[in-house]
């Protein structure tokens, strides 16, 4: 599975960048507003930083205005993902921008239909929100599950990215079900490499460390 970070902020694209663990990025605009910086500026920096898909995301909601902003995009860096609403508008675009080469992450995605149909229409990756839907009771893995065995059945070659992951869980059962990539926040990336057996075995090997006679 790869590993996608969930966020605008440079120090924690660097600090995962860093460790290695990180294959993208994905922002979205409320991710960019937390940053209090100018979007095309966030978007050059994380550029420099990871050599890997990154996710921007258009602000238009009709056809004509998603495909001016998605070319924009996508014209800046060629690692430049677009990100488009799974809405109608958002469909049709995608299609047109498949055909000119251009790869769409295809977001907001709450449904196995609403999988299907992006994939259809031409998307590379699709992600459906996990955290959103559990935040509601509902069962956010059970549609990445869905959409991996929809996906392969057929032989489509849209990658499910399961997105809105909010704790480690998520992550493992994000990789068992065969999810193509997961974006994960910096603070979970952590929370996946943390464990206290670690930390109390480092501090015994180095307490006795200090034991050990010098020559
Ligand atoms: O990038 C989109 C998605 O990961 C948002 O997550 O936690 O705001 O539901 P969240």
């Amino acid at each position: 599975m790869q590993i996608f970070i969930d966020t605008a902020d440079i120090e924690e694209i660097r600090d995962a960048a860093a460790m290695g663990v990180i294959d993208g990025v994905t922002t979205n605009p409320s991710l960019v507003a937390k940053t209090g910086r100018p979007f095309k500026e966030v978007l050059v920096d994380i550029c420099e930083v990871v050599d890997g898909p990154i996710s921007a995301e258009v602000l238009a909601t009709d056809y004509d205005g998603i495909l001016k902003e998605a070319r924009a995009l996508a014209a800046m860096h060629e690692n430049i993902v677009v990100k488009v609403p799974l809405i109608a508008e958002g469909l049709k675009a995608v299609r047109t921008l498949a055909g000119e080469g251009i790869r769409v992450n295809v977001t907001l995605c709450f449904s196995p239909t609403q999988g299907l149909l992006a994939a259809k229409a031409g998307a590379t990756y699709v992600s459906p929100f996990v955290g959103r839907v559990d935040d509601i009771s509902g069962n956010g893995m059970e549609i990445v599950q869905q959409l991996v065995t929809i996906y392969q059945n057929y032989g489509l070659e849209t990658q499910v990215l399961a997105a809105s992951i909010r704790h480690p869980l998520h992550v493992v059962q994000a990789s068992l079900i065969g999810a193509h990539v997961a974006t994960i926040p910096h603070k979970v990336i952590h929370q996946l490499l943390k464990h206290p057996l670690t930390d109390i075995g480092l501090e015994r090997f180095l307490a006795d460390a200090k034991k050990i006679p010098n020559g």
